[in-house]
C-alpha cells in the first residue's frame, strides 16, 4: 500500500478485516469492508470505490485464506473447508476481476495483479483444495489475459513461496511448529536460505501493477527465493 501512496495512487482495501489504524488514518486510503468470496458484495463495493475516485486503474487480489490449517488427505476432507478454500482463493479473485474489468475498459485500460502461490504449481501433502484454487488462477489470469488485452487492460499474476504472514502462521502453528521452526525448516528449501516477507511480493505486484511491465501480460512471476528451480 505505501508503495502506492508513494506514486501518488489512492488505494482502496477491500477486506473481511479493517486494517490497522495508522494504515487508515492514512492520506488517500478507503476501507471497504467486503466477503471478496460474495460476488454480489463484491460488485457493491467495487461501485462505492468507482463513487470514490475517478478512475481505477489497477487491482491487486490479495484476499486468501490458506489450507493449511486443515490439513488432510483427499477422501478425508471437509467439505466446507474446500468450498471455502476455493471460493475465496479462486473465485473471490475472480468476482474482483471481473467487476474491475468494466470500470477500467470503461476508462481506458489498467493492470491487474492475482496473487497466486508456487503450490500451483509444485505439491504438497494436505495442500490439494489450496493448490487446485490457485492453479485456477494461473488459468484464470492467462484467458483473461487474452480477453482483456484489446481494452487495454493487463492481467498477470505473482506465485509467492514462503512467506512469513498471518497465514504462514496460523498454518505453522496448527503444526505445533515454532516461527523459528518455520522459518529453519523452510528456509531450507530455498536456495536463497531465507523465507520471504511480505515487501518481497509487494515490489513486484508494484511492478506489475506499474507501466514499467506495459508490455506484460498473462505472465505468472515467481517470488520464491529460487525454491521452484532449486
Ligand atoms: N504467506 C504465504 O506463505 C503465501 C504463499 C503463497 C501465496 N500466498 C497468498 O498471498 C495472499 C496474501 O496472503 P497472506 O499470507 O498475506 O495472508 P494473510 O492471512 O496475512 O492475509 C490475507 C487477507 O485476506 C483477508 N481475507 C480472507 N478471506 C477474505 C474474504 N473472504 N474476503 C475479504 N478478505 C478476506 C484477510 O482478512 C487478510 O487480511 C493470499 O492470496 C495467499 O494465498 C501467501
Amino acid at each position: 500500500m505505501e508503495g502506492l501512496q508513494d506514486r501518488g495512487r489512492s488505494v482502496a482495501i477491500l477486506d473481511l478485516q479493517q486494517p490497522p489504524e495508522d494504515q487508515l488514518r492514512a492520506d488517500r486510503v478507503l476501507f471497504v469492508e467486503c466477503d471478496t468470496a460474495d460476488p454480489v458484495a463484491v460488485q457493491r463495493a467495487v461501485a462505492h470505490v468507482r463513487s470514490r475516485v475517478e478512475r481505477i486503474d489497477g487491482l491487486a487480489t490479495c484476499a486468501g485464506i490458506g489450507g493449511a490449517a486443515a490439513r488432510q488427505a483427499i477422501g478425508a476432507s471437509q467439505w466446507d473447508r474446500v468450498r471455502a478454500i476455493v471460493n475465496v482463493n479462486l473465485l473471490g479473485s475472480y468476482w474482483l476481476l471481473e467487476a474491475c474489468a468494466v470500470a477500467m475498459a470503461e476508462s481506458g485500460g489498467g493492470s491487474i495483479v492475482l496473487v497466486g502461490s508456487v503450490l500451483s504449481r509444485k505439491g504438497m501433502a494436505g495442500m490439494s483444495a489450496y493448490s487446485a484454487a490457485k492453479g485456477g488462477v494461473e488459468g484464470l489470469t492467462r484467458s483473461a489475459a487474452v480477453e482483456l488485452a484489446d481494452r487495454g487492460i493487463r492481467v498477470n499474476c505473482v506465485l509467492p513461496g514462503p512467506i512469513l504472514t498471518p497465514m504462514s502462521r496460523t498454518g505453522f502453528e496448527a503444526d505445533g511448529l515454532s516461527a523459528e521452526q518455520w522459518i529453519e525448516r523452510m528456509a531450507g528449501s530455498v536456495p536463497m536460505n531465507r523465507v520471504g516477507v511480505p515487501e518481497d511480493v509487494a515490489a513486484v505486484v508494484l511492478f506489475l501493477l506499474d507501466e514499467a511491465s506495459g508490455y506484460m501480460t498473462g505472465v505468472s512471476l515467481m517470488v520464491d527465493g529460487g525454491a521452484n528451480v532449486g
